[in-house]
């Protein structure tokens, strides 16, 4: 259907296909060692694999963020030593962003990093998790704490997968979508306005369309700034407060319905300092309520805790020495930073996202 190239440590393709396996085979077929690795609610989708003469491992990991954990890429990697896996061979990560993260992290880590290849099943890892080279675990200390870049080889995303997500995580999908249109493609904000998840969903050319504008947003911002020396972070919009609730709420919300709250928290920011306008700050609430993702902390557990929500803030990696730094935006598709936030503009900023 489409493919989009990216240049981030290594050119590669990311290919929105009808044809997942297809795709893979080329990747595979050429090595001595390939581990496939899935989690559990992929277990029943997945086909018996044969990649020429190749032995094909396949490891099952738990579900979401339990899956990125010291224990499980302790396990990953326990398992790549006992299969004899070298430099010259291939993992595949088939699942969700936890998943990506997960492999990638596994795939960088062996043997100082051996190539892989992402091939995402929901819409956050089509739009965002899987594309990009970021991998990596969460640390008791906080989310994503322990990482490297190491890009994939292929990224194939098959919008088949989506069939059998719910509609919450597809929902939760649409966060990152939403948030490609803020900081960067105002029209995906035009063609999803007004719209439910029922009517988008129900609609597979748009949401190819909107899976191949947000692909195209990554795409340009991770070419441009592998390892996020500045530019690369405005894709962490909305992310540093959205961490912070993941984190008190102990992982009971999906990432991008945190995320969506951390883009309404920073767009009051931004409205409090004049950055942006009333209409602007508006649009925020409306478009991410539309979908059905929340845009308050109203109901999500352990957010009345506003001391436990500053530590999370103050320890997110988007902090530098002791600063803690956002990004914000001057108007939609104008990104810009602040740094030097105190904890009481943060806090009355929280209390206007309370309810
Ligand atoms: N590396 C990056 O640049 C980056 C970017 C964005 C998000 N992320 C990470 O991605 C994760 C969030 O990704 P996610 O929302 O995909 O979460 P996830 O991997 O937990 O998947 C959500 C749920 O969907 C299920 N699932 C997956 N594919 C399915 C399918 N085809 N049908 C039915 N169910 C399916 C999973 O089992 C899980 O229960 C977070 O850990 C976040 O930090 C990483």
């Amino acid at each position: 259907m489409a493919e989009i190239t990216v240049t981030a440590e290594r050119e590669y393709k990311v290919r929105i296909t009808g044809d997942w396996r297809g795709d893979l085979s080329p990747f595979a077929t050429k090595r001595s060692r390939v581990a496939v690795i899935y989690s559990a609610t992929m277990a029943s989708s997945m086909p018996n694999f044969s990649f020429g003469s190749a032995e094909v491992v396949t490891l099952e990991v738990p579900d979401g963020e339990a899956g990125k954990s010291s224990t499980v890429i302790n396990y990953l990697w326990n398992k790549l030593g006992e299969k004899g896996f070298t430099r010259s061979d291939l993992i595949v990560a088939i699942g969700g962003g936890t998943v990506t993260d997960l492999a990638g992290f596994a795939a960088a880590s062996w043997l100082r990093g051996i190539d892989w290849v992402a091939i995402p099943t929901t819409l956050a890892g089509m739009v965002d998790a899987s594309v990009g080279g970021k991998t990596g675990i969460n640390s008791p200390y906080g989310k994503n704490l322990i990482g490297a870049f190491h890009s994939p080889i292929s990224v194939i995303i098959d919008p088949s997968w989506l069939s059998t997500l719910s509609d919450r995580d597809f929902t939760a999908g649409l966060a990152e979508v939403i948030k490609c249109g803020f900081i960067d493609d105002a029209q995906i904000l035009e063609i999803i306005e007004g719209k439910d998840v029922a009517a988008i969903r129900s609609n597979g050319a748009l949401v190819v369309n909107l899976i191949e504008r947000s692909v195209a947003t990554k795409a340009k911002v991770v070419s441009a700034d592998f390892k996020e020396s500045e530019l690369r972070e405005i894709l962490n919009y909305g992310h540093t407060f959205g961490h912070a609730i993941e984190r008190v709420s102990d992982y009971s919300i999906r990432h991008g319905e945190a995320v969506s709250i951390g883009m309404v928290f920073v767009a009051e920011l931004a409205a409090s300092r004049g950055l942006i306008t009333e209409q602007v700050l508006r649009s925020h609430r409306e478009i991410l309520k539309a979908v059905g993702l929340p845009t308050s902390l109203a109901n999500i557990a352990g957010s009345t805790n506003w001391d436990a929500l500053y530590s999370a803030i103050a320890l997110d990696k988007k902090s530098r020495g002791n600063s803690i730094r956002f990004v914000v935006l001057n108007d939609i598709g104008v990104c810009d930073r602040i740094e030097g936030v105190t904890e009481e503009e943060l806090k009355a900023t929280y209390e206007r996202v309370l309810q």
